[in-house]
């Protein structure tokens, strides 16, 4: 018979109901037996090990080590690791793209730290959406939980060029559509861009969310930047296990530690990373999950006051490893370190403030720069609001051409992906480089569920007259690893009978980035006129997932959550 069936941590803790709970704590430690555990062991307080690997998540593939190094960690502390895998999304093998199931880990995640029985819970994530849906789920969870990422790729060499993910691969594969790369060289630079374990090698989603999370305090001090291969990034592993085992019994969980000032800390650092315009739409999830909001005019005002400090690419030169030599989140931190909240506390318990103060002092000036000396005066990212986006758009201003920032010009629309891909190259396409493409329906609620596509690509007779750049606007995302002119996230989106949607071919759009606008110089009777005789499509009847997608799905500005995990949204 159990003899300490009051204990209400480890096993014993979150019982399966039989009506009996001596009943139900003698079976659970009955098959918890069979697989080896010692009574020493089955009485332990539990650290759950929420890991994200799978066949289909080339990022993740070194989990199974970074999962030993945390069970030593949570061992060595006295505490009992179970490790538990959640669903994975692996950026490039999810069709029709990776967001659209990023709300449904994050349920996975929340219902199964909370359903089985742990004490607190280390997440392991890294590929793009893995690490916002960790951090939703836990902060709904409202366990004590620590993040561990996955850590960058390390970069390769082509004939002597380094390469890395994925901002080469948008580079060569811009020469290869404009003819200056051929089949030959294409095909062996596909084998050299992403050669080892771990994220993307630039400030893409994955980086930027893995640096934000660090920022946030979820994680220990300097361990978002550690490459995927480093000895480093083992041992960072096995610090946080231990640190999990820290947090047991402890008031500090998701909800203590991501607070209000800690989001506006976080996009201070995002702004200075030059980060991903998709951080925006996680940031907001993210927060919307405790009750706080990210508010677009807001984040313009912090722009103005954050410089760009980080030189990586895709908007600079660097890689991810460089920013680790460089002295990494610590040292930007510290740059920064009079726009922040310093008391925001963190999960190891120290303040921001005081993690400033801790980290080694040294910093490589060629990639994290001094605040006097910036990379760029002002943040990376920057919302426009106008009549064709009254809820607000993304520019990532740090990645964009500068002559392109006050523009009038003609829209080229496409009215969806299908006939983005279908006229896009067409010799016949009426395009000229000072005109601005248009794709609509390629939001939130579309049947696409806002992919990346908002990097439309360069017209191919415009790319082969040397042309790079030009004004896109969509209702789409892009890669944080793409750069370019490129206006994203316009909500209300298209299919949901936003202004978007009014745009048509030969319309002016004016956007100006110094007045924060972008608009489509149409009377307002005409567009009131158009939206009289705008067809919505109609989505075919769901069921499943697709069902809880079609009819809970927010828009942009929120996060793309659904509102029923949000309080106070449903
Ligand atoms: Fe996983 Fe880029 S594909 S982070």
């Amino acid at each position: 018979m159990p003899d300490d069936n009051q204990k209400s941590h480890g096993f014993a803790s979150g019982l399966t109901q039989y009506g009996d709970r001596d009943f139900s704590l003698y079976l659970r430690r009955s098959f918890a037996s069979s697989m080896g555990y010692s009574r020493e062991m089955l009485d332990r307080p539990i650290v759950g090990i929420a890991h994200s690997a799978s066949g289909f998540n080339n990022c993740h593939r070194h989990f199974p080590e970074l999962i030993e190094a945390v069970k030593r960690g949570v061992l060595a502390a006295g505490a009992l690791p179970v490790e538990f895998p959640t669903i994975s999304l692996g950026e490039v093998f999810l069709n029709p793209t990776s967001l659209k199931f990023r709300n449904l880990m994050s349920i996975d995640v929340e219902e199964m730290i909370r359903a089985q029985p742990m004490d607190s819970v280390v997440l392991l994530g890294g590929c793009d959406k893995t690490v916002p849906a960790q951090l939703m789920g836990a902060a709904s969870a409202d366990i004590p939980a620590v993040q561990l990422v996955a850590g960058p790729m390390s970069t390769s060499k082509h004939r002597g060029e380094r390469l890395g993910a994925c901002t080469d691969c948008r580079r060569f594969w811009a020469q290869y559509r404009a003819g200056s790369v051929s089949n030959d060289e294409i095909t062996a630079v596909e084998q050299r861009l992403a050669s080892t374990a771990g994220t993307c090698a630039v400030m893409g989603t994955a980086s930027t969310m893995a640096s934000l999370a660090e920022a946030l305090g979820m994680m220990p001090s300097g361990s978002a930047a550690i490459p995927a291969v480093d000895s480093d990034r083992l041992r960072m592993a096995e610090e946080t296990g231990r640190l999990a085992v820290s947090l047991i019994g402890s008031e500090r969980k998701p909800s203590r530690i991501m607070t209000h000032k800690a989001f506006e800390n976080a996009l201070r650092v995002l702004l200075a990373l030059g980060g991903s315009t998709n951080a925006i739409i996680h940031l907001t999830a993210i927060a919307g999950r405790l009750g706080h909001t990210i508010d677009l005019r807001h984040m313009n005002e912090l722009s103005e006051t954050t410089p760009v400090l980080v030189d990586l690419k895709p908007t600079g030169v660097g890689y991810m490893e460089d920013l680790h030599a460089a002295g990494g989140i610590p040292a930007v931190l510290r740059e920064l370190k009079h726009l922040l909240h310093l008391d925001c506390e963190t999960i190891t318990g120290e303040t921001i403030g005081e993690r400033i103060e801790k980290a080694h002092p040294w910093v490589d000036r060629e990639i994290i720069r001094p605040f006097a000396d910036p990379v760029r005066e002002t943040g990376g990212l920057v919302a426009l609001f106008g009549n064709l986006a009254p809820h607000g758009a993304i520019m990532k201003r740090a990645a964009a051409d500068p002559a392109l920032f006050e523009t009038e010009g003609r829209a080229i629309v496409f009215s969806s992906l299908a006939d983005l891909a279908s006229r896009i190259d067409s010799p016949d396409l009426d395009v000229t480089p000072n005109d601005c493409l248009i794709l609509q329906n390629a939001g939130p609620t579309s049947e696409s569920a806002m992919p990346e596509a908002g990097y439309i690509p360069i017209p191919s007779k415009l790319a082969k007259a040397g042309i790079k750049d030009m004004v896109r606007i969509s209702d789409a995302r892009m890669s944080g690893t793409a750069y370019g002119t490129v206006i994203l996230h316009v909500a209300p989106d298209a299919a949901s009978g936003g202004n978007l949607a009014l745009v048509k071919n030969g319309d002016r759009i004016k956007i100006s980035v110094a007045n924060r606008s972008i608009d489509v110089l149409v009377s307002e009777d005409e567009l009131s006129k158009r939206r009289l005789e705008l067809i919505i499509p109609v989505k075919s009847k769901s069921r499943g997932y697709q069902y809880l997608y079609d009819t809970h799905i927010m828009q942009a500005d929120d996060g793309c959550d659904f509102d029923f995990l949000v309080p106070n949204k449903n």
